[in-house]
């Protein structure tokens, strides 16, 4: 297991002495330790990727494709070992672990095909003076830092299309989920990607390693994937340089059940929803708005579909449900749970944490929530789904929309006319129309209002990671 800094192609130790320990969190166990980044490693990354980037934007775009397509194969021919170590790691169930792998992988697959196609353009001024030029090269270092819900997926849909665009990458890893991100650079080395190019430093004083890296002035964009609390802080700071920023932020995400929906077919959308990888993603329906002539029929079938749910350690056979990440997040669940409960929320199923060891809290359902009640305002980041009974479309959607996040919603009808009319009203970046799943490598992901800026994926993507240069000329 690789547990070193990834700087310019070597491994090794980092400038503070205290290694980061990486728990299991199934278990509480210590899984290892991995060095511990400071100031100056970031500053030499920096340097060490500035010299290497100004290489790798003068390759072809199709070697820089060719090798980003041996990344692709590379992560797919690991992925039970590298499902492995996320499971060890976050928690998630190994079925997951292998899915986001493939789901990882595939961010190289789809930017290897991108690579080859930033299209410019060529136009003529409408005064007829000078022609209109416009292309797209790199932007420079970009300065990754990725979260732990995700530890390869959030990094590869940052990375590839960084690498495709012809960047270079100084890149922080969560220091709860450090260990996968040091394997897929060691692989991605081994890929034919070149030394200096992808830097990897887990850090334990993220602050002090982000002012470090974003004052190098060969860093020219920041790109996070993180709460949006976090999100604020770093544009902040990034915005004393004048940073190009992409930020994948918090969501809040409406389930909304109309009268007409599929129930069955909601109720197995809503546990996709949910409950993937843990019940700790971003996009996860957080407040489930049932019309009341189905709110007790899909509170009813969704606890039943939720009383199903293994929970335990991610590598046993039939575990659906892995461990929360830590003691914080087992805290932060139950306090919203009770909340909602102290608020006149009914308890159908769970509605307590897990005995440990390890960080588990009982797949949980609330009937009869309150609009208002604390929970709906709240990214709960766990396996609990609250149902608001709704009469009024309308004032539905107002509540929908009365969130300062706007990054995922789902809506199930039968009506599609009615489906894409309130998918238009809802002020979220994605919508999954009955669909319990919307991430795909190939559409843009993204937020609006404090969810996010920019899109990841799709052709968009690429373009984050490249400058727009305009010449004017005429000949
Ligand atoms: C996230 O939770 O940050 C990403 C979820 C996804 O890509 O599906």
């Amino acid at each position: 297991m690789q547990t070193q800094l990834l700087i310019g192609g070597q491994w090794r130790d980092g400038g503070n002495a205290e290694r980061i320990p990486v728990l299991n969190p199934a278990t509480g166990e210590e899984l290892a330790t991995v060095a511990n980044a400071n100031e100056a490693d970031a500053v030499e990354a920096v340097a060490i990727a500035d010299e290497a980037q100004k290489k790798w934007a003068a390759t072809a775009p199709r070697e820089r494709s060719e090798v980003l397509r041996s990344c692709w194969q590379i992560l797919v021919d690991h992925t039970d070992e590298l499902g492995e170590l996320i499971t060890a790691e976050h928690g998630k169930p190994i079925a997951d672990a292998k899915g986001e792998i493939s789901y990882a992988a595939e961010f190289f697959r789809w930017n290897a095909e991108e690579a080859v196609r930033i299209r410019g353009s060529i136009g003529d001024a409408p005064s007829g003076a000078n022609k209109i030029i416009v292309h797209h090269p790199p932007i420079g270092v970009v300065a990754i830092v990725t979260p732990w819900n995700f530890p390869a997926a959030m990094l590869t849909r940052k990375l590839a299309p960084a690498l495709a665009a012809g960047n270079a990458v100084v890149i922080k890893p969560a220091a709860l989920t450090p260990l996968t991100a040091l394997r897929v650079g060691e692989l991605l080395e081994e890929a034919g990607v070149p030394a200096g190019l992808v830097n990897i430093m887990p850090t334990s004083g993220s602050g002090a390693w982000f002012d470090a890296t974003v004052e190098e002035k060969a860093v020219r964009m920041v790109s996070f994937t993180g709460s949006t609390e976090v999100g604020r802080v770093l544009l902040k700071r990034s915005a004393d340089r004048v940073l190009k920023t992409v930020m994948e932020l918090g969501g809040n995400a409406p389930f909304i059940v109309f009268d007409d929906a599929d129930l069955d077919a909601a109720v197995e959308g809503a546990m996709v929803a949910k409950m993937r990888h843990s019940a700790e993603t971003c996009t996860a329906a957080n407040r489930f708005y049932a019309e009341a002539g189905v709110a007790d029929a899909f509170t009813e079938k969704l606890a039943a579909a939720m009383a199903e749910v293994k929970v335990g350690n991610g590598m046993d056979a039939g575990v659906s449900c892995g461990p929360m990440i830590d003691a914080a997040a087992i805290e932060s669940i139950d306090g919203l749970v009770k909340a909602a409960v102290g608020a006149g929320a009914t308890t159908a199923l769970g509605g307590s944490p897990v005995d440990g060891p390890g960080f588990f809290y009982e797949p949980t359902v609330l009937g009869n929530v309150a609009a208002d009640s604390p929970i709906t305002g709240e990214e709960i980041f766990g396996p609990v789904a609250p149902v608001i009974p709704f009469t009024d479309t309308d004032a539905m959607i107002e509540q929908a929309n009365d969130t300062e996040m706007g990054l995922a919603a789902y809506v199930y009808t039968t009506d599609i006319g009615r489906g894409l009319a309130v998918s238009e009203r809802l002020e979220s970046g994605m919508v999954g129309l009955n669909r319990g799943a919307m991430s795909d490598p190939a559409a843009p992901f993204g937020g609006m209002k404090q969810s996010g800026l920019g899109r990841e994926g799709a052709s968009e993507g690429i373009y984050e990671f490249c400058e727009t240069q305009y010449i004017a000329t005429s000949w």
